[in-house]
């Protein structure tokens, strides 16, 4: 349709980099293309940490669960909801910022995500490719120690970034009929047997044939157990409360 779109719908998470390194202009680029994102009330509640020491590498790999692109990838990005830039500027206007509302933090949350997308969606564009990284979720607390991260920022996922050294199918997604709903909400789930059987093919395919797997089978053993419970307190310590 338009190479925008080309772009967008050959996306792909890519764990395997080459060893060419990222231009420091290449990455000003993306960070820039990053804050360009829409964002609430002009806020702009995130911050980007470049993580270049490789010792820290080494550690937030692990953190992450042992996720060795973490380490290997030419750049790892931490994307930080940040309202500690609001808190500066209270204090600027010689106020007190009202914290701990659940507003905030979904403010805050969305402003980063969307920033973080435009970078993907950046470096892309620029040939490089990368993926998110939700696993420091797994260890925010010592993440928050390692990156000096003070009150009212949290990690909420990395981003490794490098020019592809590999070339995975694309996963399949839900379809346009499914996704897009006409005047209200549409709790039919028919489609759930067909799009089972394009994800069944799909992880078929990419195994050759040893992984039998279903998106049902997957998502419902994901969301019937309990995920990450340390989150509520961690957010709640940070400033990210539920007023
Ligand atoms: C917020 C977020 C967190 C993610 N965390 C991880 C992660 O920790 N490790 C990983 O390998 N992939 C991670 N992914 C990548 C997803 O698994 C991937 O996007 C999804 O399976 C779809 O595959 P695709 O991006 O190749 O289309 C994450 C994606 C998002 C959006």
């Amino acid at each position: 349709m338009n190479q925008v779109i080309d772009l967008l719908k050959n996306h792909r998470s890519i764990r395997k980099f080459t060893p060419e390194s990222v231009s420091k202009e290449k990455l000003n680029t993306i960070i820039q293309a990053a804050g360009s994102a829409a964002t609430s009330n002009n806020i702009q509640a995130y911050s980007v940490i470049n993580i270049t020491d490789n010792d820290n590498r080494k550690k937030l790999a692990e953190l992450a669960g042992g996720q060795t692109w973490v380490e290997k990838s030419p750049v790892f990005l931490v994307f930080c909801a940040d309202l500690k830039r609001s808190e500066d500027v209270c204090h600027y206007e010689q106020k007190e910022m009202a914290a701990g509302y659940t507003e905030q933090f979904i403010v805050a949350t969305v402003d980063v995500t969307l920033a973080a997308e435009n970078a993907m969606v950046a470096a892309e564009s620029l040939g490089l490719g990368g993926v998110f990284i939700g696993g420091i979720r797994n260890n925010p607390e010592k993440v928050c120690q390692l990156l000096k991260m003070p009150d009212y920022v949290y990690p909420i996922f990395g981003m490794c970034l490098g020019y592809p050294d590999e070339k995975p199918e694309q996963k399949p997604r839900l379809p346009v009929e499914v996704t897009l709903m006409e005047d209200y909400y549409s709790e039919d789930t028919s489609y759930l047997g067909k799009y089972n059987e394009i994800c069944r093919d799909y992880y078929q395919n990419r195994t050759n044939n040893s992984r039998y797997d279903t998106w049902t089978s997957q998502i419902s053993a994901m969301m019937s157990s309990p995920s990450r419970t340390h989150m509520k307190d961690f957010l709640e310590k940070k400033g990210f409360g539920t007023l």
